[in-house]
């Protein structure tokens, strides 16, 4: 796990950003995994703003979300299909056929395995983009997931909901549940690339960065078994950690 200390949130976009693009630059087919949330609005419009200037392409991209939640239309403002719309893809020439996120209105288990049967028929995910749960959630994934799982329906804990009610009005309009890539998903990716600011993610870091094996505790373990792992994190999220940093 190579992990990158910048030193704001600003820097933590700029470099995801520039990771992603480095990425499309040597595959412009790509197949690009997405996260939602406050994490990556930078990078989302670092990315918007390198396409308006340098005119970098999306027209051979395909891009597959983590997750979604569970029974609100595509059209809800507060789906994770409206946050790509209004942070990313409004802005650029990905052709909407080659944009996917679960179906939060279709949780079956065929439809879970249909999802994880696209992203292998796409030739799987050559760049998977996270960001972490104070709990050490990856993608919906929360604790106690095993560490196997494809696409699955989540409960989400009560700190997931209280986390994100800050999108919507209430915590009692948070959803329950969600639905997810499973860390087995995610572990296939080719490329992670795990991006944190904020002290409010330093226990979540300092956790992370101490496990050796897995351990379904804490999700976001798994990744130590992944061999191409990218930590992007600033140091208000990295300062808990006692070790020198690259
Ligand atoms: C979002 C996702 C989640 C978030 C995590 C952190 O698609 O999968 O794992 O990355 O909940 O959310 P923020 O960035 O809002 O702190």
């Amino acid at each position: 796990m190579k992990i990158i200390s910048v030193s704001d949130k600003n820097e933590m976009s700029k470099k995801a950003a520039q990771i992603i693009l480095e990425l499309i630059k040597e595959k412009p087919n790509a197949v690009l995994g997405l996260a939602t949330g406050g994490t990556p609005e930078g990078t989302y419009k670092e990315l918007v703003v390198d396409h308006q200037k340098n005119e970098t392409s999306y027209c051979q991209i395909h891009t597959v979300n983590l997750d979604e939640y569970v029974g609100i239309n595509p059209e809800d403002p507060n789906s994770y299909h409206s946050y790509m719309e209004s942070h990313f893809f409004k802005y650029i020439d990905l052709p909407k056929d080659q944009r996917f996120l679960p179906d939060g209105k279709n949780t079956s288990v065929e439809a879970c395995a249909h999802y994880d049967n696209l992203i292998e028929s796409l030739g799987g995910v050559d760049l998977q983009l996270l960001g972490i749960g104070r709990n050490g959630h990856i993608g919906f994934n929360e604790p106690g997931t095993p560490l196997t799982m494809g696409t699955h329906v989540v409960q989400l804990t009560e700190s997931t909901r209280k986390a994100n009610a800050r999108f919507f009005g209430s915590l009692s309009e948070v959803p329950e549940q969600a639905i997810t890539m499973g860390i087995g998903t995610i572990l296939k990716s080719k490329k992670i690339v795990l991006i944190a600011s904020g002290e409010e993610k330093a226990e979540a870091m300092n956790r992370m960065l101490h496990f050796s094996v897995p351990d379904d505790c804490f999700p976001a373990s798994a990744l130590v078994q992944h061999p191409d792992v990218t930590v992007i994190a600033d140091e208000a999220a990295l300062s808990l950690i006692k070790f020198s940093k690259e």
